[in-house]
């Protein structure tokens, strides 16, 4: 079948849903590409790079629409674009059905299948295709990038002769894709880095990317926010309260804030309000990656960057992957060819619409003359959506105290056991054993059991540190070899030497090395 990609139509947008190298894979499932003349462009991808691997250029994009079977592109299609869909062809873009309803009839009056990429389920075998997740996490990327640009200030500390620079403050709000993303930016470019969900399973993702996740103050049983498919659920007021006091204690010391909250199909929740914005210091950023669902800031200005009295930089942008289009359209021209890949099962070039397939089911918004959204849920559950945790009731200090003296009681009562039994057993074997053997078993099982006893108190994370610390301390043989150098045998005074000079090796590289492992686990 021919697959075409017309030119991106809305004012700005630099993506196109094709790329050079997406053709070469599209062919090898036996298909013919396509390409409006000038489509990638913007992207950096010109005409000549297209017909090179085999593309068809197409002057017009009435001519293009008209030659393909599937057209694959990236924005909701305009109304002159829906137009020109026909009986039978397919067409693969985000689409937004569930605010577009009339759209979404006029395709399905004209016969024509839509494949919605934003409703690829979150299962995990279509994570290939989902390019909402891909879209987001370069949103996450420019998000900070742009922050920086209008940030007057390094991310990270230094200290130069020219004086001390204090590394700025970045608070994440939202720790989704895009959160995530950002987060891994702004702690590889050396900020301090802070973030807070709602949902409490992302705290561990987010402290294993190297940032502080934020806890409230919450008096209630902590509220899981986590909804469906690993996305959130609306908050409830006293917990957004709690939230809210939350950034107002740290809208001040924050010099650059990057919001991505939001819940499907709603409005972005508002959670930087106008006094948090009056904290902030002069020149401090705030980039509001929720701007085109109405800001997570309240003086957010969708598409504009506003300054407000105070200085501080509000971003409103809602055009961050297209601000990478390069990288965006390599990622998005990967998603549909999976997409196509999954379509195209004998790799025949004959699209198979299977509606019995989760994941083409979960994307087809319309499909054979019907509007087929809402899709009913997928028969695999999304592997985000993990069981929930039962929430820790917050104890009173009495019930603290009451469960550590408990606990203690347990411990010292299995100790005493053990102590116990292991006497035994060692009375046991000293009735039967020579006596040099016993000598010899007693220094062993003290040895295992203090050797025990002070692993088993380290975090697992740290056992690596510990192997190098306790292999530097196991070069107390050092003291046999200096107690030999000594000898009146030049033999015996070489190897003395020799295991002197390697047991060193390993004294001072084991602390180096254990020095540096600790290193890695501190906070700058
Ligand atoms: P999203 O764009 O809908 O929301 C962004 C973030 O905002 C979410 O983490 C959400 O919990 C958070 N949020 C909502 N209300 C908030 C509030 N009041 N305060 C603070 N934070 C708030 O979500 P996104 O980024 O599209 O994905 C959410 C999750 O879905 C991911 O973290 C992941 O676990 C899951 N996922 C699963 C995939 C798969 O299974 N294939 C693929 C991609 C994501």
């Amino acid at each position: 079948m021919k697959i075409g990609t017309p030119k991106e139509v809305l004012d700005g947008e630099a993506r196109v849903a094709m790329t050079p190298d997406s053709a070469l894979q599209l062919q090898k499932l036996g298909h013919e590409c396509a390409i409006e003349a000038g489509a990638g462009a913007k992207a950096g991808f010109l005409d000549a790079a297209y017909e090179a691997v085999g593309v068809k250029v197409i002057k017009t994009a009435a001519a293009l629409w008209k030659a393909s079977d599937v057209v694959a592109k990236v924005r909701i299609p305009t109304d002159t674009e829906l137009k020109r869909l026909r009986d039978g062809q397919t067409l693969i873009t985000f689409f937004n059905p569930g605010a577009n309803d009339k759209q979404l009839k006029q395709a399905a009056d004209k016969g024509a299948t839509v494949v919605a990429m934003e409703m690829v389920p979150r299962i995990s075998r279509a994570q290939k295709m989902d390019a909402l997740s891909s879209m987001a996490n370069i949103a996450g990327y420019r998000a900070v990038i742009e922050a920086g640009n209008n940030f007057g200030r390094f991310f990270t500390g230094q200290i130069t002769a020219a004086g001390k620079v204090p590394p700025a403050k970045v608070l994440v709000v939202g720790a989704g894709v895009a959160g995530l993303a950002a987060i891994g930016t702004s702690t590889s470019l050396g900020a301090i880095t802070y973030a807070f969900d709602v949902r409490p399973e992302v705290a561990e993702q987010v402290e294993s990317m190297g940032a502080e996740f934020v806890y409230l103050d919450f008096k209630e049983e902590q509220e899981d926010g986590a909804g469906t498919g690993g996305y959130a659920s609306v908050s409830s007021p006293e917990f957004r309260e709690a939230q809210l006091a939350k950034f107002r204690e740290l809208a001040p010391e924050m010099d650059i804030v990057i919001t991505t909250a939001l819940i499907p199909n709603r409005e972005a929740p508002e959670l930087w309000t106008e006094d948090m914005v009056k904290a902030m210091k002069p020149g401090s950023v705030i980039v509001d990656l929720a701007a085109e669902k109405g800001g997570n800031c309240k003086l957010t200005v969708p598409d504009e960057k506003i300054v407000t009295d105070n200085g501080v930089t509000i971003i409103g942008y809602t055009d961050f992957p297209s601000r990478m289009a390069t990288q965006a359209s390599m990622l998005y021209a990967t998603n549909i060819r999976h997409m196509l890949t999954d379509l195209t099962p004998e790799k025949d070039g004959v699209v198979v619409h299977d509606m019995e397939d989760d994941v083409i089911r979960g994307a087809t918004v319309t499909h054979a003359g019907a509007v087929t959204f809402p899709p009913p849920p997928p028969k695999v559950a999304a592997i985000a959506a993990q069981p929930k945790k039962a929430a820790s009731k917050e104890l009173t200090p009495v019930e603290k105290r009451a469960n550590e003296v408990a606990a203690f009681k347990t411990q010292t009562r299995q100790q005493v056991t053990l102590l116990a039994v292991g006497g035994g057993l060692l009375l046991a074997v000293g009735l039967v054993a020579p006596a040099s053997f016993m000598q010899h078993f007693i220094v062993f099982v003290l040895a295992v059991f203090i050797g025990f006893q002070v692993i088993w108190g380290v975090a697992h994370s740290l056992h690596t540190p510990l192997m190098a610390v306790t292999n530097a301390i196991s070069s107390i043989i050092i003291l046999g070899a200096l107690m030999q150098i000594g000898s009146g045998s030049w033999l015996v005074l070489v190897l003395a030497a020799l295991s002197v000079f390697m047991a060193g090796i390993n004294i001072f590289g084991g602390f180096l090395v254990t020095r540096r492992m600790l290193a890695m686990f501190q906070k700058s």
